[in-house]
């Protein structure tokens, strides 16, 4: 699969994925979802299969976002941990946040079983081990906790069943899962269409406006009308502020090694630092691996604030570093990428009707490390939503909640925000052209301007104003992935200045 998200490659995207038409011309519908991630497409297929008409639209592929970048650990092991969410949201809250994200596990497992979808769905446990200077007493508080939020069959051990280090003590979580996600979604585009769903790539929605009807209108000038607009851009392109300052954007980086079957039991796994590690196995293509001897093993972990650093070899080295050391059978390192997390400042994800007066666009966004089960919740959660059919979780997530306990996280990610402001000052990252390479990039000062510059592997100079479009912070090159990076709210654009990402929904500017 083509990813339009980046310049590296997951695991996950030598599965094909089918190619979809673009849209032709205006057309009218019940439902239009913006977005063929988890969230949309899990929305549109639980839609479909109630009866709605759907038209589905994505600038990219199937799964071309974060969804193509993910590790697909799919969990109720929230990894901003249920000691933290009970401490925001309430022991209600919490068990709310246990009970919708077992449910989600529960239902890709009944999807998959029911449209026959074969991607390597695996029911196993998940272990998180401490890290870092972390003592026990964290993990007795999160047993505690996850207690209470109604995970009963949590327990405590005294080590993950890793042989080749001792992970020290650490919580067991059964009946968790993993799959492969591009191969997931194939089944449920499969589904959609046969439910009498439309889908279509290479169309990019420019406006979102809400009335009776809604419409999104597309870059080509096509009008899609709609009773209901569902935006799962994972970062919302509608929404201009409010949002964005719930929310935090972050970058996450991945490795997979072979290692040989069966050196490490099958399960999820993390560590309690943060940043955190995760972990999980996979099996190798059989072309690539004929005899069956072998596993990948991924690493993941080192994440960052979006477009404030641009180190990834050094961060893929540590992670290397990291994992050699615990898992010295791993062979060479097959795979590396990156891929972005959307962090909401108090902890769960926001699905529902966008804030403001908006009556008819609802949105999915604010994924954590936990998009998957978050997703597959918004499919859940929406479609009761559309369908007129009261959810119990619609409080917990609801857009417009203000979480007044989240008030520290939500200032300091803020005041970070506003710190990025002072790139407006900075002078140039180069003094000649001549210093950035093929497939590089710089941001350059003219006079008051600053200039996104981009080499291509021709040598060809393309530029760009570096001001990104959504509310003015300037860009940064991130030359893992060869994007332009707003380290504001996480927009981030291709080396020519077409949105990869939102909020920003506009090209950065041509030079004039
Ligand atoms: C490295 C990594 C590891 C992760 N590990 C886990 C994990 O173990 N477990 C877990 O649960 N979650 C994990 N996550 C998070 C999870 O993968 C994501 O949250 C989830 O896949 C996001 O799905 P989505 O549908 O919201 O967004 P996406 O998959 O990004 O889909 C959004 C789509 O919207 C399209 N789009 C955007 N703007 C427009 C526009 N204007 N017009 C048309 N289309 C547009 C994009 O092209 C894209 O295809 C991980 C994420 C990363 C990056
Ligand atoms: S993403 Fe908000 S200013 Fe760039």
């Amino acid at each position: 699969m083509h990813s339009d998200s980046g310049h590296t490659t997951s695991v996950w995207m030598a599965a094909d994925v089918p190619e979809l038409p673009q849209l032709a011309g205006n057309t009218r519908t019940s439902v239009c979802i913006v977005g063929a991630g988890i969230a949309g497409m899990t929305t549109a297929y639980m839609l479909a299969r109630a009866g709605r008409a759907v038209v589905l639209i994505d600038d990219g592929p199937i799964g071309g976002g974060e969804t193509g970048r993910t590790t697909a650990h799919i969990t109720a092991a929230l990894d901003d941990r249920y000691t933290e969410i009970e401490k925001l949201h309430g022991e209600d809250g919490a068990r709310i946040a246990a009970e919708s994200h077992t449910a989600a596990i529960n239902r890709i497992e009944s999807i998959a079983s029911l449209e026959d979808i074969d991607c390597d769905y695996e029911r196993l446990d998940g272990y998180l081990f401490l890290g870092g200077n972390d003592k026990k007493k964290l993990l007795e508080e999160e047993l505690a906790a996850a207690h209470r939020a109604g995970l009963s069959d949590v327990e405590l051990l005294d080590r993950a069943p890793i042989a080749s280090f001792d992970t020290g003590p650490a919580l067991r979580f059964p009946r968790q899962a993993q799959f492969h996600p591009l191969k997931y979604l194939n089944g449920l585009a499969r589904a959609i269409v046969r439910d009498g769903g439309q889908l279509y790539s290479g169309t990019h929605a420019v406006t979102i406006e809400d009335g009776e009807p809604a419409k999104v209108t597309t870059s080509e000038g096509h009008v899609i009308t709609a009773d209901n607009v569902v935006v799962a851009t994972n970062s919302p392109v509608n929404d201009w502020v409010i949002l964005h300052t719930k929310q935090a954007a972050y970058r996450t980086y991945v490795i997979a090694a072979r290692v040989p079957r069966g050196a490490i039991p099958r399960g999820l796994y993390w560590d309690t630092p943060d940043p955190y590690h995760y972990i999980r196995l996979q099996e190798v293509d059989p072309l690539l691996d004929p005899s069956h001897r072998e596993e990948l093993l991924i690493v993941g972990g080192e994440d960052h604030k979006t477009g404030q650093e641009n180190d990834a070899e050094e961060r893929f080295r540590r992670l290397e570093e990291w994992t050699r050391k615990r898992f010295p059978m791993i062979g060479n390192i097959d795979f590396r990428w990156s891929g972005q997390i959307m962090e909401p400042v108090d902890y769960m994800g926001f699905i529902g009707r966008n804030p403001g007066t908006d009556q008819h666009i609802y949105i999915a966004t604010g994924d954590s490390g936990n998009g998957i089960t978050h997703g597959t919740i918004a499919g859940i959660l929406l479609t009761d939503m559309i369908m007129g059919r009261k959810n119990p979780w619609s409080k917990l997530y609801d857009p417009s909640r203000v979480t007044l306990r989240a008030t520290p996280d939500f200032l300091k990610e803020n005041l970070n925000v506003a710190a990025q402001f002072g790139d407006w000052a900075t002078g140039s990252e180069i003094s000649s052209y001549d210093e950035i390479p093929p497939g590089g990039g710089a941001v350059v000062r003219h006079g008051m301007k600053k200039i996104a510059v981009y080499r291509d592997e021709q040598g060809t100079i393309h530029q760009r104003s570096a001001v990104c479009t959504h509310l003015y912070c300037i860009v940064a090159w991130n030359s893992i992935e060869r994007t332009w990076d707003c380290p504001c709210h996480g927009s981030r654009f291709d080396p020519y200045g077409q949105v990869v990402n939102g909020p920003a929904i506009t090209p950065l500017p041509e030079v004039e």
